[in-house]
């Protein structure tokens, strides 16, 4: 298998596209270990998972979480291979009406969150290692009532490039994934029944190239794709996977 013997740490490993990731790579053969703030979530995960998977409740906004964080995958793993960072949140601010409090939740998980979950886990991080950021395709358009997400999106793929180029001396490549819309947990409303959020999907989908929303096993491919040697020539790089809806 192609991560034999490899360790991976998933923030937002519990949901979405951080669950599928996690499945993935565990196929191939990685021990896991996942973070979110929901104790519950994780507990269904890892036993939707299986396996030996490590469940770490860690806020990534919270610097004194990811010390935790950190020290729960050393006492595990000793060292790690890959790590996806990939939890962050999604919210709307209209220009004339967006709060203080919204803005500071979106870039607080989005920006702050990634770039110090990364630091957090570089102590134990193994030469020709591999790091890849969840960024979106709104770091790629303008897209009305998401100025803060997009611009935190567009925050993380910076970051791809500037942390690849200071990890170079340790041959630790980074890169990110770009997802388009994908069919996860973030775009449910709250008491939303199935039926209303297929409509939500189809709705959404009619307004992609392709035609309809993303699964997250699509962007799990991706991840797999940057965590293993198949992209040892790819460094700070984003991988668009969006259906087309930036580049049609
Ligand atoms: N779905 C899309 O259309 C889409 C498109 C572009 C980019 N993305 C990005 O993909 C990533 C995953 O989103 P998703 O769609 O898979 O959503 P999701 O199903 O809601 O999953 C989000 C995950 O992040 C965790 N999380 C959120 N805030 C956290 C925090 N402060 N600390 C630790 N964990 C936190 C959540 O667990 P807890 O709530 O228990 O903490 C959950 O495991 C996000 O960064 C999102 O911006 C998604």
């Amino acid at each position: 298998m192609v991560l034999e013997g490899k360790t991976a740490l998933v923030t937002g490993g519990s949901s979405g596209i951080g669950l599928a990731a996690a499945r993935l790579l565990q196929d191939s053969g990685a021990r896991i270990a996942i973070a979110g703030r929901s104790r519950e979530k994780l507990e269904m995960a890892a036993a939707e998972l299986g396996g030996d998977v490590v469940t770490i409740r860690a806020d990534v906004t919270s610097p004194a979480d990811l010390g935790r964080m950190k020290a729960e995958v050393e006492k595990a793993f000793g060292s790690l291979d890959i790590l996806f960072a990939n939890a962050g949140v999604a919210l709307g601010t209209p220009l004339a009406t967006a709060d203080e409090a919204t803005y500071d939740r979106i870039m607080d998980a989005n920006v702050k969150g990634v770039f110090f979950t990364v630091q957090a886990v570089l102590p134990l991080l193994r030469e020709g290692g591999s790091i890849i950021l969840n960024t979106s395709w709104l770091n790629r358009v303008g897209t009305p009532g998401r100025a803060i997400l997009s611009a935190s999106k567009a925050a993380v793929r910076s970051f791809a490039r500037t942390m690849s180029a200071e990890l170079l001396d340790r041959r630790i490549r980074v890169n990110a994934v770009s997802p388009g819309s994908i069919e996860t947990p973030i775009h449910r409303g709250n008491n939303q029944t199935e039926e209303e959020f297929r409509a939500y999907a189809d709705r959404v989908g009619a307004q992609v190239p392709i035609g309809r929303m993303g699964k997250p096993e699509e962007i799990a491919a991706a991840v797999l794709f940057l965590a293993s040697d198949a992209s040892s020539y790819m460094l700070g790089a984003e991988m668009v996977i969006d259906g087309g809806r930036s580049e049609l």
